[in-house]
């Protein structure tokens, strides 16, 4: 067992408060651009219309980024993550190429924006190596190469990575790949979008967007309305549409590990290896002596399991195998990304809309991605030139992502079933402290937690976007959908979109 068995997700980042004295939104607000969900997209595109002269305001359920953007690793790498082999196939080599340079474009911007206001967030230019997992075929590489070279991607054949049991792999070097610290990044630009103007507003749950017939936006929460000439949605998983991006996404839960490692144990630069899910490894600076090396993968659909140690075993031998210098395990933690049918963000004018913006699709590049969507953005609204709208398009329609969309879409419909299904447990009264079940009420399904100290927790199991069943999440003590990405904590607060309202309380007799 573990010595975290009994500890909850910590990733490295969360002590930095990015924007710790941003106060809820009190009053009804007017501005140019108001900016819903602040991770790095939202803060991203907030900076982009800042710089540009345009008043921003930027609103946050939760903390100023406090969200998925908290628990990311943080390589800046700009081929495809699944594969520039897979995009190819799918949006074709004009597309995959333009692709490239977009998430290179980024780590430029990123470069760029921490050098022109000098934020200390430990940004450097590393090489990614791409290698050959351990007893498997040399296939990948071979497809990604010929990939890269179609399509002009900067790409160096090897053999070995400086890991153990890897000096006979085959590899791939991408050079000017990149990574930083993501919190003081953003804690750096939350300082410069201030400084021209722009406000924050934390605890602050965004209930509705509309678009008037005059063609301003309206958004609107509990404590006030922020009347705007355009609204961005950067909430991770959009709040303004109930099907037409959802059904192209699909949420997937993903795991990561810091262990302290002796500095210089291992040449500083991105690792990922050829797996499906893939492994991948990074340092980040720690004191004089000590750096951390973060380990991520582990990836399975949310909701579909609920297994994170055995996770966490998994990814902790794989990575004490591959480098035995690591010392003790320092942080773990979970989250979330949305992967798409054809691997590429949905950014730009949502559909439907002239004057609303949606950004989602992360991936496991979501990071790149807020950058490329906070430039595609801002170029729209402020009327700008951008050479990649085509390839982020919300509307598009990807052919030969069909067979995906079709496997993501039975998802809704085996989990609808799941209503039918009998609850996990008989009864409440079987339900142990610090546990989470599925309990059947008559023909409803209840989401049921008790805490430690015996008081019960008894919610609608229905998830509040469209209605899908919930799923028990032990390590992150949360209700994940498997849906469209939701998560609810224990008392049903929403924590993660598309989801906007709280899980229903039910009156149940709890008789322990
Ligand atoms: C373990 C892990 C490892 C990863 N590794 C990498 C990596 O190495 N490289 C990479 O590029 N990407 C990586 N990713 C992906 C990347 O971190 C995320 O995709 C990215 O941070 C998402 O940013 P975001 O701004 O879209 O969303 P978030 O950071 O989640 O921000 C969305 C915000 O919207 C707010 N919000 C939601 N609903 C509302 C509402 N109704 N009203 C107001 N606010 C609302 C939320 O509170 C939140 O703060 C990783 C992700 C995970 C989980
Ligand atoms: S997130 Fe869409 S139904 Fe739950």
């Amino acid at each position: 067992m573990s010595q975290f068995a009994d500890r909850r997700s910590t990733s490295l980042w969360m002590g930095v408060g990015v924007a710790p004295n941003a106060a809820a939104l009190r009053s009804d607000g007017e501005c140019d651009v108001v900016v819903i969900g602040a991770g790095i997209a939202g803060i991203s595109t907030a900076y982009e219309l800042a710089i540009a002269g345009s008043r921003v305001m930027v609103i946050d359920r939760a903390k100023i980024a406090g969200g998925m953007t908290a628990r990311t690793t943080a390589h800046l790498g700009a081929p495809c993550d699944d594969g520039t082999s897979v995009m190819i196939e799918r949006r074709g080599e004009d597309i995959s190429r333009r692709f490239y340079e977009s998430q290179m474009a980024a780590i430029d911007r990123i470069e760029e924006i921490q050098s022109q206001e000098s934020i200390d967030c430990d940004f450097r230019r590393l090489d990614g190596y791409l290698f050959q997992a351990l007893n498997t075929d040399g296939k990948i590489i071979e497809d990604e190469l010929d990939a890269a070279c179609k399509i002009g991607i900067p790409v160096y054949r090897l053999v070995g990575v400086p890991l153990a049991h890897c000096e006979q792999q085959h590899v791939l070097r991408y050079p000017r790949q990149g990574t930083f610290h993501p919190l003081k990044y953003l804690k750096g630009l939350v300082a410069a979008i201030e400084t021209k103007g722009g406000t924050f507003y934390a605890d602050t749950a965004v209930e509705s967007v509309e678009e008037r017939d005059d063609g301003k936006v309206v958004v609107s929460a509990a404590s006030g309305k922020v009347t705007a000439r355009a609204a961005v949605v950067t909430t991770n998983s959009p709040i303004v549409d109930r099907f037409a991006l959802h059904t192209k996404t699909a949420p997937y839960r993903t795991y990561a590990m810091a262990l302290s490692i002796p500095k210089g144990a291992i040449p500083d630069a991105l690792y990922w290896d050829t797996l499906d899910p893939y492994h991948y490894v990074r340092l980040q600076p720690g004191d004089d002596r000590t750096d951390y090396l973060i380990v991520g993968g582990g990836d399975h659909k949310s909701g579909e399991a609920d297994d994170a140690e055995v996770r966490f075993q998994a990814l902790e031998a794989w990575t004490r195998n591959l480098v035995p210098a690591v010392q003790e395990v320092t942080h773990r933690w979970s989250g979330q990304v949305l992967e798409t049918i054809d691997h590429a963000a949905f950014i730009g004018r949502n559909p439907g809309n002239n004057n609303i913006y949606v950004h989602t699709g992360d991936s496991g590049q979501g990071i790149t991605h807020g950058v490329v969507g906070a430039m595609i953005n801002s170029s729209l609204i402020l009327g700008r030139e951008c050479k990649w709208v085509d390839v982020y398009e919300p509307s598009r329609k990807t052919l030969a992502g069909i067979g995906t969309y079709l496997s993501e879409n039975l998802t809704p419909l085996k989990n609808f079933a799941e209503y039918l299904a009998p609850g996990e447990l008989n009864s409440l009264s079987e339900l142990k402290a610090g546990h989470g079940a599925i309990i059947r009420d008559g023909l409803s399904k209840i989401a049921a937690y008790r805490d430690e100290a015996g008081k019960l927790y008894a919610r609608s199991a229905a998830c509040t976007h469209v209605g899908c069943h919930l799923h028990w999440n032990s390590f992150e003590t949360c209700w994940d959908c498997p849906c469209h990405g939701s998560h609810f904590a224990f008392d049903g607060t929403p924590l993660n979109a598309p989801a906007v309202g709280p899980l229903p309380e039910i009156e149940i007799p709890d008789r322990p």
